[in-house]
């Protein structure tokens, strides 16, 4: 009652104008809460920078060879959009006499507009990288912004850039970062052309989501899996770090972990994958930071993962969040704009792990006559489930699904595999590997065969069925087999298994991969635990179980030849010599060679084995595609062992040769 009469008092005309300022306030309230209003970056940005790969290494032809290789690559098909320059395109000074900004004249010698019409031509887009500060972090003089914006954004404008990553070096002095911020972010929006805005500030600060489309969230990313409590971070503290602001992403505005070290070669195939998994369920930019010239198929692989990019670009923008944290194990879950969601079972342990998760973590509600699709989005196959489900997650692995609600009818059968895991075996002697299929699935399945991939001088004889007729629901079988290693088989190792049924629905194949860790017979000495008489190398010094990183010691990766990684092993750079005295004290030399796959497709070398001056053993020429060579020589009597690689004649550029898993085994016991 009280409530219409104030109503009838105020009058017609107050009315209008109270609910007019209402109206102008609650639109301020919005607008404040809205994401930078440039209409672009409406989904996470995609493309790639040049930091990661090259610092402050850049020019024209590479940048133009980049911008090529992400057309031929399938980069551009699969989304990846801007091609993105870092510090160092700048010419020192950076400044022309009027004040402009002018690209370096001898790397960039045509001028950054007619590289931005190169880049357009082929359908993409350019960004550009500048500083708040008076100089870049590069400390190139005159290539900060402070005092330019306006005239910086309209130099971009003209030049035709697409997106300014802006960083937070040399800041002026009694300069606000909110507002150094805001003032390009305004010179932007005054330049007539809709600019991507990444503000690259290396930490949240509240006003960012308002300010920019995108902010950095963390310090600087380093090409490893964990780089403890730096500022510098590794890929799982990169994560740790972007989930805290989860609940601002929203379209344009977007959380950014830092770009992608997916094929550098720090890391593991498996840690890769949670990279690639984990910015797509966070709906990070996925800007690529490696060298798209020369790609492994493993990269492509996560790279070109469409069905992942399309979680990271679903139109409802919103980042994961974290259900379950059980120490090493997590789960995380994104909702879909189609009303699926998409699920992260990531693993930090050091040990294979299996990880569950029910509908209702998920946030499904129960529906009668209804179960779940629940789509793998590495391995492109699909399972149905009433209400939950698990997956053996590698070691830093992620497991990342599609999952829908469907009518319980529609769902495919299921065929669990479970394999010996975790398993230490020794590389002399043949061990038993079994294989468990348990149907856990909705539907019987039939035609069911299995299969094993060992690594390369592996065999098996199996010791069971490995093909069935049928297997019903709730029902399981064992398969077993006896393996026998490669003599030089050493650390880690995989074993694929395949499995392929069919239902109702359709076929479907699984991959399951299973890593064993190798030991060497018991007396036998790697190389690199020995100290050389005598080493040479063509850059750097010999690394010790990593690759030839050709700067200072310890510089290298993770050895790896033709995907597969050694934890053991000498890391050289052709010309190489390593002369170690082993004293008559060993009976055999094994290892494994090649060009070591961080210089992709290039390099060519010839390795040598040498006893006391008599060649023992030479590979041939062997190129970044040969497949890896196993060397197993006699060195009885041997007192001095020599290892050489060669330039394989043809200079030695990209020549970071390994011995993998090199060592001596003892005399054999009689
Ligand atoms: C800062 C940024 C990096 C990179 C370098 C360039 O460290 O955070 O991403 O742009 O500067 O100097």
């Amino acid at each position: 009652m009280n409530g219409k009469w104030e109503y009838r008092r105020l009058g017609l005309r107050k009315m209008v104008l109270i609910l007019t300022i209402c109206m102008v306030l609650v639109s301020i309230s919005v607008l404040e809460s809205e994401a930078l209003d440039n209409d672009v970056a409406r989904t996470p940005p995609m493309g790639w920078n040049s930091w990661n790969a090259f610092h402050g290494d850049i020019n024209e032809v590479l940048i133009k060879e980049i911008t090529d290789a992400m057309v031929s690559s399938g980069m551009k098909d699969a989304g990846y959009e801007y091609v993105i320059l870092d510090d160092n395109w700048m010419a020192n000074p950076a400044r022309d006499a009027e004040g402009n900004l002018i690209a370096d004249p001898v790397r960039f010698p045509s001028g950054i507009k007619a590289l931005a019409d190169y880049i357009h031509s082929k359908g993409l887009k350019i960004g550009i990288y500048g500083d708040r500060g008076t100089m870049t972090c590069m400390n190139i003089p005159e290539s900060g912004s402070y005092g330019y914006e306006e005239r910086d954004a309209k130099t971009y404008a003209a030049w035709g850039v697409d997106y300014l990553k802006y960083d937070n070096c040399n800041s002026a002095a009694r300069s606000c970062i909110s507002c150094d911020y805001e003032t390009m972010r305004d010179a932007l929006a005054n330049s007539g052309r809709p600019i991507v805005y990444g503000i690259c500030a290396w930490g949240f600060q509240n006003w960012m989501p308002e300010v920019g489309n995108l902010w950095r969230t963390t310090g600087d990313i380093v090409d490893k899996w964990d780089n403890g409590n730096d500022w510098f971070v590794g890929i799982i503290n990169a994560i740790d770090i972007n989930q805290r602001y989860a609940s601002y992403a929203k379209p344009g505005a977007w959380n950014d972990p830092d770009m992608l070290e997916i094929g550098n070669g720090g890391c593991t195939t498996e840690e890769y994958r949670t990279q690639f998994s984990m910015w797509s369920m966070m709906a990070a930019p996925l800007i690529a930071g490696n060298d798209l010239r020369n790609m492994t198929q493993e990269t492509k692989d996560i790279l070109l993962n469409t069905e992942v990019i399309a979680v990271n670009q679903d139109h409802l923008g919103i980042q994961c969040v974290k259900v379950r944290d059980d120490g090493n194990e997590e789960v995380y879950v994104k909702p879909l704009s189609n009303g699926d969601y998409a699920v992260a079972l990531l693993n930090r342990g050091e040990r294979e792990a299996t990880i569950s998760v029910t509908a209702e973590e998920i946030g499904f509600s129960t529906l009668d006559g209804y179960g779940y699709l629940v789509r793998d989005l590495w391995q492109h196959n699909q399972f149905g489930s009433l209400e939950a489900f698990d997956a053996d997650v590698p070691v830093h692995g992620t497991a990342m699904f599609r999952v829908s609600q469907v009518p319980v009818d529609q769902l495919p059968g299921y065929l669990e595999i479970s394999s010996t895991s975790n398993q230490i075996v020794s590389s002399e002697e043949a061990f038993e590997f079994s294989t468990i299929l348990n149907n856990s699935g909705v539907r019987d399945v039939e035609d069911v065969t299995i299969s094993l991939r060992l690594p390369d001088g592996w065999s098996a004889v199996p010791l069971s069925d490995y093909a069935f007729t049928t297997i019903a629901v709730g029902h399981l079988v064992t398969a077993k087999w006896l393996i026998t290693p490669a003599l030089a088989a050493d650390g880690f190792n995989d074993i694929e298994v395949t499995v392929s049924y069919s239902d109702e629905i359709g076929e479907t194949v699984w991959y399951k991969g299973t890593r064993l860790t190798v030991i060497p017979p018991a007396g036998s000495v790697y190389i690199s635990a020995l100290e050389p008489v005598i080493s040479t190398n063509g850059w750097g010094p010999i690394e010790k179980d990593l690759s030839n990183g050709e700067m200072g010691a310890g510089d290298g990766r993770i050895i790896t030849l033709n995907g597969v990684q050694y934890n053991k092993g000498l890391g050289v750079h052709a010309p190489s010599e390593v002369v170690f005295n082993i004293d008559g004290q060993f009976e055999t030399f094994i290892s494994d060679v090649g060009i070591d796959d961080e210089v992709g497709n290039r390099g060519s070398v010839t390795f040598e084995v040498w006893g006391d001056n008599v060649k023992l053993w030479e590979s041939g020429i062997v190129e970044a595609t040969t497949p890896t060579k196993t060397v197993n020589v006699s060195v009885k009597g041997v007192r001095n062992l020599k290892l050489v690689v060669t330039d394989g004649k043809d200079g030695n550029p990209y020549d970071h040769a390994d011995w993998a898993g090199a060592r001596l085994l003892p005399p054999l016991e009689n």
